[in-house]
């Protein structure tokens, strides 16, 4: 018993996303289940805190019972409970914590309280076998964060944005262009059939001697081109989506290179012994086409990229049961 693989169930629930998993300290995944809020928010253009809440209540115990059935496990079989602490929507945060506080009580198992952020700043280690310390650029919708990943716990954060995340930015972009909810896949979608060069928007900071980043100038930026043209009915909007995803990908690059250099500097010894890792995290990095601008500048300066996959980058409870592991794993 004592070798065999210690198995997580974790829960996330901080934002839109009812989501819960099983995942063994071998990396197994058993069953990442995920049920989504997205339509009851779409008709508001946003996260309504109070329904969320409420969805979150209905779906919990569904979610669980899902993954239990995928994995073909029974709540006696798992070794430890954890859920999303924080930050987040308090309404939603609540109703998972104390679920899993409560399952945990009841089997007298240990339960873990995970911060979402570190979620998603280990996830790329329960898909890839990446030494510490890495290169983290995490982009979500409400943060945009260069940090170095030194261990569970050991973060040194080179830079944040000083007013929108990337992700927040992709999404009051495709409302002011009518494209929907969420903005990042649908400005994605849309980029596809446009030209990145048709409309010339700013790139905030580039070139600035620190890591810091800045979105909310593009949004205005895009306004403006809007009112110009005549409002959204008007718009070549393939082309608008284009070169926004354009400029936000080339904002993401440069900050991530000056990090590079940063990181590169204070962990590493000139030429390196092993192939640093800049790692990307969080809903933006499902992008495509941010993955491939982001490959090439690693590759450029000598990193080798890793990106979880897409069910991994965005909300889910994988990574919240993984990081609960990584925990586990060192007060072992
Ligand atoms: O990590 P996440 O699921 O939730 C937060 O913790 O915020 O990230 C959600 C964000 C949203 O802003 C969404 O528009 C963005 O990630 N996103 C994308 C894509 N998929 C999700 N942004 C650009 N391209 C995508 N394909
Ligand atoms: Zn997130």
């Amino acid at each position: 018993m004592a070798d065999r693989s210690y198995i997580m169930l974790g829960i996330e629930s901080s934002c839109d996303e009812t989501a819960a998993a099983i995942i063994g300290s071998d990396k197994t995944i058993y069953a990442n289940e995920i049920a989504s809020q997205m339509d009851q928010h779409a008709e508001y253009g946003g996260v309504v805190p109070e329904v969320a809440a409420r969805a979150h209540l209905e779906m919990i115990d569904v979610v669980i019972d899902r993954a239990l059935q995928r994995a073909g496990l029974a709540l006696a079989d798992i070794d430890g409970f954890a859920a999303t602490a924080g930050p987040g929507l308090i309404g939603g945060l609540a109703v998972g914590t104390v679920t899993a506080k409560a399952i945990a009580a009841a089997r007298q198992r240990p339960y873990y309280a995970v911060n979402h952020l570190e979620g998603h700043a280990l996830s790329a280690r329960l898909t890839d076998s990446i030494g510490f310390p890495y290169l983290l650029l995490l982009v979500s919708g409400g943060h945009t964060q260069l940090l170095a990943v030194a261990g569970p716990g050991r973060y040194h954060r080179y830079g944040t944005t000083m007013d929108d995340a990337a992700g927040e930015a992709f999404d009051k972009c495709a409302k002011i262009m009518g494209l929907g909810y969420p903005g990042g896949p649908a400005i994605e979608k849309a980029a596809r059939l446009g030209n990145a060069e048709a409309i010339v928007l700013p790139r905030p900071l580039k070139g600035a001697d620190h890591c810091h980043f800045s979105f909310s100038g593009l949004k205005t930026a895009l306004a403006n081109k809007l009112k110009q043209i005549g409002g959204a009915d008007q718009a070549p909007l393939h082309d608008l989506a284009a070169s926004l995803q354009a400029a936000i990908a080339d904002c993401l690059a440069d900050r991530s290179q000056r990090a590079m250099r940063q990181f590169a500097a204070d962990y590493f010894s000139s030429p390196p012994d092993t192939q640093p890792v800049l790692v990307i995290a969080g809903g933006v990095a499902a992008n495509k086409y941010i993955f491939a601008q982001l490959a090439d500048t690693a590759g450029k300066n000598g990193f080798r990229l890793s990106v979880p996959p897409a069910a991994l980058c965005t909300d889910n409870a994988a990574m919240i049961a993984w990081a609960a592991l990584e925990r586990h794993n060192l007060d072992k």
